[in-house]
């Protein structure tokens, strides 16, 4: 089925709470319909401009609305898993892309299929946790994902991607890059395994998880220290982390580590990570307000709507901290979030 609706709403279609409206929203309940869609409507014309005809979006979780949206938003209806393949260590299950996120990591680890304890929590659809390779306390989506099943939006053929095609690296893939607007993700192929090991990489998670804990207990660890620091968006309207952590030269950092030996860093093949939420905290934006957005207490790289915000506020305020931030430590902040 395909339900249209027109000057749809998108306020609870974004986590930040935008109040926004999309000339018209389009659904689809199975793949048929969507090939059904692209065929109808033809190729999407101004899929690479800032404004394509069309948007396709998953839980609207790191989107930022600037104005109302003059095309089509399109969203996948497509759900449920589906065990494809087994041996005696692994599992492949078969995810549709408008599966809730959180939903199908505790279904995973009830049904004994275990790696995704690390990444519980995080709001998200299972598409749009590919495209963006969502990632928290050591682990990343990437790890977990087998193949991606998509439907080309310029020819409405269905496409199929090995985990090595998507390109997928630090909050990124080629879904958002080299080939934004054209696919849309319809299922996800993720494989798991069928013996618990815990990924303790994240040091405040080791801290909390002892010798015998189960997955289902590293899954609670995960959500109780995300709420101990991120704000709920059905609460306080954000988009989680709204910058990357930058990634600096060995020699840039030599230099920043002069002028400030507490620098918290870690090392990536790229060069040195740095923590965004330290920089924000440098030049004292963590915990303050701008008009209607703010900076959150408790992680300050998450910026939030502090009630009846608009787009171009939150823009306002990221202006201000890139700016800050820029001027004292020459390192230039970039948004994870996606600006429409
Ligand atoms: N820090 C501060 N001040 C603060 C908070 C943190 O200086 O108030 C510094 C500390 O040095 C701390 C470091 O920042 O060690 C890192 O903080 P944290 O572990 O909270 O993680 P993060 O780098 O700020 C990233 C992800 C989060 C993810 C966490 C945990 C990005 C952009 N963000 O944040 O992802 O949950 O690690 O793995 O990589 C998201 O993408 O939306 C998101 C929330």
């Amino acid at each position: 089925m395909l339900t249209c609706l027109y000057h749809y709403p998108l306020r609870q279609r974004n986590s930040f709470g935008l109040d926004v409206k999309a000339a018209k929203f389009v659904e689809y309940s199975s793949v048929a319909d969507l090939q059904t869609f692209v065929r109808q409507n033809g190729t999407n014309p101004l899929a690479d401009t800032k404004q394509p005809l069309w948007l396709h979006i998953g839980g609207g979780n790191n989107l930022l609305f600037t104005d109302d949206y003059q095309g089509v938003i399109l969203h996948s209806a497509l759900r449920g898993v589906e065990e494809v393949y087994r041996t005696a260590d692994k599992v492949r299950l078969r995810v549709g892309a408008a599966e809730h996120w959180d939903t199908f990591v505790a279904w995973s680890i009830e049904h004994g299929a275990y790696g995704l304890e690390n990444l519980s929590l995080i709001p998200s659809e299972v598409g749009a946790a590919a495209v963006q390779n969502i990632g928290a306390y050591g682990a990343e989506a990437k790890d977990f994902i087998y193949s991606v099943e998509a439907v080309d939006l310029h020819t409405g053929e269905v496409a199929m991607f090995a985990n090595a095609e998507c390109n997928f690296a630090y909050r990124f893939s080629n879904f958002k890059g080299a080939w934004a607007g054209r696919y849309a993700i319809t299922y996800v192929i993720f494989e798991l395994a069928l013996n618990f090991v815990p990924n303790l990489s994240y040091h405040a998670l080791a801290e909390q998880i002892g010798d015998n804990a189960t997955a289902k207990d590293l899954r609670e660890a995960v959500i109780r220290i995300r709420r101990g620091k991120l704000p709920e968006p059905a609460e306080l309207g954000n988009a989680g982390s709204f910058f990357m952590n930058p990634v600096i030269s060995p020699e840039q950092f030599a230099e920043l580590q002069k002028a400030y030996p507490a620098v918290p860093h870690f090392a990536v093949d790229e060069g040195i990570k740095v923590p965004a939420a330290w920089l924000i905290e440098q030049v004292g934006w963590k915990g303050r307000t701008l008009g209607s957005t703010g900076v959150y207490e408790h992680q300050p790289l998450v910026l939030v709507n502090r009630g009846g915000a608009v787009g171009a506020d939150i823009v306002r305020l990221a202006d201000a901290i890139i700016g800050d931030v820029k001027a004292k430590f020459a390192i230039t902040l970039r948004p994870e979030v996606i600006m429409v």
